[in-house]
């Protein structure tokens, strides 16, 4: 399954709006018309694949499973530490959350990958529209290997364990800063679409050089995108799909400067540009 000539992407679902990182949010950004759906994954301690973007608990959104609230400076809620059954008692939808005023509330929690991955195929299957792209973002830095996450050569092949047990492989982009991440993926797994994550100012060269190949996607910070950024990546062949853009009026910016994708938080907005 090829990207598309535009690809519009649910951040985490569809975070403005409903929790991110959930089976809701994601239903729902399918039901806006995304083409694709970004999410973030970690590891649990008994090795398996969950949503989240956070490592541990973050106190701005998630509740403790007695739906309790935890200071910042108390939180010792890792969830690589955590088994998955314990993970699951976390309510991660209930509280407000500031940053995303207009988030509507509900009990829920994080979910495994293989859940969401089932529950997605079933709402397009159902809804009878095109299949969609997963684009799964591997949350690993070199700093917290052994401490969030595995390392990148476990985590990557946890993850793709669940890809191919669900046979989505054509329908799946593994993205990451990490270039290690990539690097464990492509070899292996040349068929799949990789696309690096970019938030640094090296240039887009030196970024490629310490990949050491050419992605399907460069994928850099809508701040970082220009003109020149954006034919450079053609060049080589590649898509630029930039994130996180949540206002209209970027949106449309963008999509002039040429990018092949906008990733955002208010996939409603989609339906204006
Ligand atoms: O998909 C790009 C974007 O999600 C990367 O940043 O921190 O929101 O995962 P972050
Ligand atoms: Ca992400």
């Amino acid at each position: 399954m090829e990207l598309p000539a535009f690809d519009m992407e649910g951040h985490r679902g569809a975070r403005g709006l409903l929790p991110e990182n959930t089976i809701p949010s994601m239903l729902l950004a399918l039901d806006l018309g995304v083409t694709t759906l970004e999410l973030d994954v970690l590891i649990t301690k008994d090795e398996q694949v969950i949503l989240s973007h956070d490592p541990q608990l973050n106190p701005a959104y998630e509740f403790l499973p007695a739906g309790e609230a935890v200071a910042a400076a108390n939180n010792t809620y890792t969830w690589y530490d955590l088994n998955y059954s314990d993970i699951r008692k976390f309510d991660v939808g209930s509280r407000y959350y500031e940053e995303f005023p207009e988030q509507q509330k509900l009990q829920v929690h994080k979910p495994l990958l293989s859940e969401v991955i089932d529950a997605v195929q079933a709402h397009v299957k159902e809804r009878k529209r095109k299949p969609v792209l997963f684009n799964i973002e591997l949350k690993s830095e070199p700093e917290t290997d052994g401490k969030f996450h595995p390392r990148p050569e476990v985590f990557a092949q946890l993850v793709m364990d669940v890809v191919h047990e669900k046979q989505v492989q054509e329908q799946v982009i593994i993205q990451s800063f990490d270039v290690r991440i990539m690097q464990a993926v492509h070899p292996k797994y040349p068929h799949i679409k990789t696309a690096l994550l970019v938030e640094n100012s090296d240039s887009f060269e030196t970024n490629l050089q310490r990949l050491g190949y050419s992605p399907v996607s460069y994928n850099p910070w809508y701040k970082l995108v220009t003109p020149a950024l954006v034919a450079d990546c053609h060049q080589r062949g590649m898509k630029l799909i930039t994130w996180t853009v949540n206002t209209l009026e970027e949106m449309r910016h963008l999509k002039q400067m040429g990018v092949d994708g906008i990733i955002s938080d208010y996939p409603n907005l989609f339906r204006q540009l």
